[in-house]
């Protein structure tokens, strides 16, 4: 028996297939582009989405040889918060509004105007950002209204292709809680959200939890992508909830480190824990009745790329590396601030900028770089200070994958700074790969998430905190947090 994810990404739509054991056992995927049409735009066309979908789920079944028969069931998963508004038909109206289009900020503030920031966390659990869902509707409303009349369904980027794939208006409560027009407490759509802000009820898909079925391959889908008509497709989640299901972050405690472009630190909670500011995201857990906070820091591994290419283009980033093992922890008191593309948690500000401070004529080139892995690692450790005075009672374990996770120098920096144990799983596949689980259980092939990360997902190596070395960059993370108040006048002024 095998099981297909799929994760509808900004970049590509890969189709991954998994055996019983979580095994992964092929994987195609088919890139396409976004479109930045205006400045602070990015959309995409969701046809992309099903061409890429057809095409990759065709070529990894050619490639593995599976017979369509043998797959039991599918997940979804796929970049979060795009608005994708449909007639009522189910045509696209425009282009998909993508989670990375800024575009909004005069929405978010007249939806906080609207319901109060307080009432819309208490409720949401989130603030309304500029990439969420919910300001993009009413800046369609304003701007385009003669295609808002026509409109009749909203949906979000992978929910589109389970569209194609079953004829069902559906989504999953992970992805859902990314639109913050549901009531975080309770799983559901807001009804006092959705009258504030004028939106019907009947345009919001049916909710569902990550392993249930929402629908099955109708014959005419199974035309397009090779796939047996009435094979289950299970709800899913939005990327980085399935990413956290595909490293076993799925219980209270664990957190998922991901340390791509972005650094999203992921943490698992029981029931619905809200940071008052709104400084962390909260959503709901593709685990049935889980939650989950999250802190999103914009250019973590980024950071470290752009440094490479602007500093030393060419350089392998071990080669850039080895020379920053040789260099004291605190790199001789110069810091770097990760602010290159605005940040999020915990500083929700497009304009933060990055900065290296404290530099001397004793600093090398190797004290840069090693500066630049821990301005990162400091940075995500806001995101752990935020989640522990927000009322997470303890982090266990740090569970990191990503490119950066390749780094050994940079585990144990982060260890170091997060003084807490991290670890490294069997598996690399992320979201997709969390989605063919969720597959699997929706199929009852395994009891439940809990169980199906567990037979599935393997610790294959642990970075422990040097007591020593932790203890000096305890000392050094109040000078780092005092950074960013202290220049940021600097970065309003100067406005680039
Ligand atoms: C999460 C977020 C991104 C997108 C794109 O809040 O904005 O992870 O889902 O991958």
């Amino acid at each position: 028996m095998y099981f297909l994810g799929m994760d509808v990404s900004t970049t590509a739509t890969k189709a991954l297939i998994a055996d019983e054991a979580g095994r992964v056992v092929g994987s195609a995927a088919s890139e396409y582009a976004f479109e930045t049409p205006r400045p602070l735009w990015s959309e995409q066309q969701p046809d992309l989405w099903w061409q890429g979908a057809r095409q990759a789920i065709r070529a990894v079944l050619e490639k593995t040889g599976i017979p369509n028969n043998e797959i039991a069931a599918v997940g979804l998963t796929g970049q979060m918060h795009g608005l994708v508004l449909l007639d009522e038909r189910g045509k696209p109206l425009r282009p998909a509004i993508l989670w990375n289009d800024q575009r909004t900020q005069a929405q978010c503030d007249e939806i906080h105007r609207l319901i109060g920031k307080e009432r819309f966390t208490q409720i949401t659990g989130n603030l309304a950002l500029a990439g969420f869902t919910a300001p993009k509707l009413l800046w369609v409303r304003e701007n385009e209204p003669d295609l808002f009349a026509r409109a009749a369904h909203v949906l979000l980027p992978k929910d589109y292709v389970r569209l194609q794939l079953t004829a069902g208006y559906a989504m999953d409560k992970a992805d859902g809680a990314g639109t913050v027009l549901m009531d975080l407490r309770n799983r559901t759509w807001s009804d006092e959200v959705l009258e504030a802000l004028a939106i019907p009820r009947a345009w919001m898909p049916e909710l569902f939890e990550g392993p249930q079925i929402t629908g099955y391959v109708t014959e005419a889908a199974a035309r397009e992508t090779g796939l047996a008509a009435g094979t289950p497709v299970v709800a899913g989640g939005g990327d980085q909830a399935a990413q956290a299901v595909g490293v076993g972050a799925v219980k209270q405690g664990i957190i998922a480190l991901t340390l791509g472009t972005s650094g999203v630190v992921f943490a698992s909670t029981d029931g619905p824990i809200i940071e008052p500011q709104g400084r962390l995201h909260a959503f709901c857990h593709a685990v049935p009745d889980k939650w989950h906070l999250m802190g999103v820091m914009l250019s973590a591994a980024g950071s470290l790329r752009w440094y490479r290419d602007t500093f030393t283009p060419g350089l392998s980033f071990d080669d850039l590396l080895l020379p920053a093992e040789k260099i004291s922890p605190g790199s001789d008191g110069l810091f770097f601030l990760p602010y290159l593309t605005g940040e999020r948690t915990p500083h929700p500000d497009p304009l933060a900028r990055a900065a290296f401070c404290g530099l001397t004529v004793r600093h090398t080139l190797a004290h840069c770089t090693r500066a630049v892995l821990e301005g990162v690692a400091y940075g995500l450790k806001d995101s752990f200070e935020l989640m522990k005075s927000s009322g997470l009672a303890s982090i266990e374990q740090v569970r990191i994958s990503g490119g950066g996770a390749r780094s050994s120098l940079w585990r144990q920096i982060l260890a170091d700074i997060f003084n807490c144990e991290l670890v490294t799983v069997n598996t690399t596949e992320g979201a997709a790969l969390g989605a063919a689980l969720l597959a699997a259980v929706g199929t009852g092939f395994y009891p439940d998430v809990e169980h199906a990360c567990e037979k599935t997902i393997q610790i294959t190596g642990i970075t422990r905190p040097d007591p020593e070395t932790a203890e000096r960059y305890a000392r050094s993370y109040p000078l780092y947090t005092a950074l960013y108040p202290a220049l940021r006048p600097t970065f309003t002024a100067s406005g680039n």
